[in-house]
């Protein structure tokens, strides 16, 4: 028997660094704000890294790109994901898959957890095709030497990344 919908809706977790948001992220988040009634993206604070930019920073700019997205929600976690998930009583757990290279990690991923929380599913989503190629990691290194990341990245990430290497906007 299927269990019946939680009272709010079915909320999906996406979590990820985020450092950037990238559009291949906003095109996953919107397909899920389809699928779900509420997406949570849920931005891991990892003490253990040195991020572009902080876990605040992040929330705040990601906040600003969905502000006109009522059914999506911003927040940090920390520790696992599961402890977080079942916390929030999210009923899915979103992640995008570009490639088959991502595949290996994702699939442990979504085992280990199945693991730690065998009534959490883990969904899928593929982005639009012009987006299979994007990384944070990618971004901060071309646009650190550079190269122009417009289209890539939405135009506020774009603006705070200028910011944060005093880069006066063109
Ligand atoms: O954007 P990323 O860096 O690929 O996201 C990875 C993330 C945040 C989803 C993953 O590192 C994670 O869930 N970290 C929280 C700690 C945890 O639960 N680890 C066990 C995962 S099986």
């Amino acid at each position: 028997m299927t269990p019946a919908a939680p009272p709010n809706g079915r909320l999906a977790i996406f979590p990820g660094s985020f450092d950037p948001l990238t559009n291949g992220h906003v095109d996953i988040v919107l397909r899920c704000a389809h699928l779900f009634e509420r997406v949570l993206i849920a931005v891991l604070v990892n003490p253990g890294k040195q991020p572009l930019f902080t876990s605040e920073e992040r929330v705040d700019i990601i906040r600003d790109v969905f502000r006109e997205y009522p059914n999506v929600e911003v927040d940090t976690f920390a520790g696992l994901l599961v402890d977080y998930a079942r916390q929030r009583r999210a009923t899915a757990i979103v992640r995008g898959l570009r490639a088959v290279s991502d595949f290996e990690y994702e699939f442990q991923m979504a085992l280990m957890n199945r693991h730690l929380e065998p009534t959490l599913e883990t969904v899928f989503m593929m982005p639009a095709e012009q987006y299979t190629y994007l990384s944070s990691r990618l971004i901060k290194e071309v646009f650190s030497l550079g190269g122009e990341v417009s289209g890539l990245v939405p135009p506020i990430v774009e603006e705070r990344m200028r910011k944060k290497h005093e880069i006066p906007t063109t």
